[in-house]
């Protein structure tokens, strides 16, 4: 079989609520997530001599097991009981590294379809997810992307507006020189907030129900639908919250100097970091706003060291396309 290309997009989060710690000692989590334009490349060659191979354009990434993409190979093979497949895959990074942008579950994804492609496997979606789950809390929510609710550790998914292509764009910053382990920023929020998390399912219950009827997801449908000509301007967002940033925040300079950057952009919708951070980004209604802010704030981000992307929100997520 010839080689196969799957697209690995990034996500952002618009809200990310800690309700708790689990039993498994993962935190119990209510967020909404979003996939975005902003992609890595995989391409995937089959080969017969049982050996995944992971070559890639940056350097500080590890190619062995090390790397999700290796594991995700591992279990897809050893799950199919065909020790002899093989594949060389490689990986063309685009999405920043240890950003909150979940590029490397995004590319475990990627790898999960792209090779149950190559290989011929026919395994299905409720497979893959399975497999994805184990890989990585955010990987399923890769896996199918667009807008959902994600609850549990991040793997229990609620589309959202599945039919409707979302509609909004960002403005996406990060300092090159900042990562943020996400192991140490959930550490430091149990050391920060533990006494106010909630321990009872009922609690739980009642905080997933109030993000599914909250202002967040009723501007989202409203933004969402606004390519069909039935609502010129969106619904204005609530603030967004992300409680990891404000355990962060106060941490990582860059993730305050960013925030307050951001602010001062004209027609921002809202402004928040992605997951744990470090990037940050601000929303706009349009692709045309988002790089005019990126535009007139071209001189304090070049001063203060930012990289900036301008990208839109997209209805899919990981996707073969060739
Ligand atoms: O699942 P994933 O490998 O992405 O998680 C990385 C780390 O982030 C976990 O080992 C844990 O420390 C933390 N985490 C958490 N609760 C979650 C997701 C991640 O505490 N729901």
């Amino acid at each position: 079989m010839a080689e196969r290309v799957v697209v690995s997009p990034a996500k952002i989060n618009l809200h990310l609520e800690v309700l708790g710690l689990r039993l498994d000692g993962f935190h119990e989590l209510s967020m909404v997530m979003q996939t975005i334009d902003l992609a890595d490349t995989l391409v995937l060659r089959p080969s017969a001599d049982g050996l995944i191979s992971l070559s890639c354009d940056r350097p500080e990434l590890p190619t062995d097991a090390g790397n999700l993409i290796v594991r995700a190979g591992e279990l897809l093979k050893a799950r199919s009981g065909f020790a002899e497949l093989g594949a060389e895959i490689e990986l063309r990074k685009r999405i920043p590294i240890g950003a909150g942008l979940a590029g490397g579950s995004s590319n475990a994804a990627a790898a999960l379809v792209g090779l149950n492609a190559i290989w011929g496997l026919g395994m299905a979606p409720t497979e893959l997810a399975a497999m994805a789950a184990q890989l990585g809390s955010d990987v399923p929510f890769c896996l199918a992307g667009g807008t959902q609710l994600c609850f549990g550790r991040g793997e229990v998914l609620e589309p959202l507006n599945p039919a409707v292509a979302p509609s909004l764009a960002l403005l996406l910053i990060k300092h090159p020189q900042a990562s943020v382990s996400t192991p140490w920023a959930y550490g430091r929020c149990r050391e920060l907030r533990a006494d106010f998390y909630l321990t009872d399912d009922h609690d739980f219950r009642q905080r997933r129900e109030a993000l599914r009827t909250g202002p967040l997801v009723a501007a989202l449908g409203v933004a969402t639908s606004a390519t069909d000509g039935l609502q010129a301007d969106p619904l204005p967002l609530p603030r967004l919250r992300n409680d990891l940033q404000m355990v962060v925040a106060p941490e990582v300079p860059s993730v305050r100097d960013g925030l307050a950057l951001l602010q001062q952009a004209p027609q921002t919708l809202a402004v928040a970091m992605s997951g744990s951070g470090p990037s940050l980004f601000a929303l706009f209604a349009t692709l045309e706003q988002a790089q005019n802010a990126r535009a007139r704030l071209a001189d304090e981000l070049d001063a203060a060291g930012f990289e900036a992307w301008c990208c839109r929100f997209s209805a899919q997520g990981v996707s073969l396309v060739a």
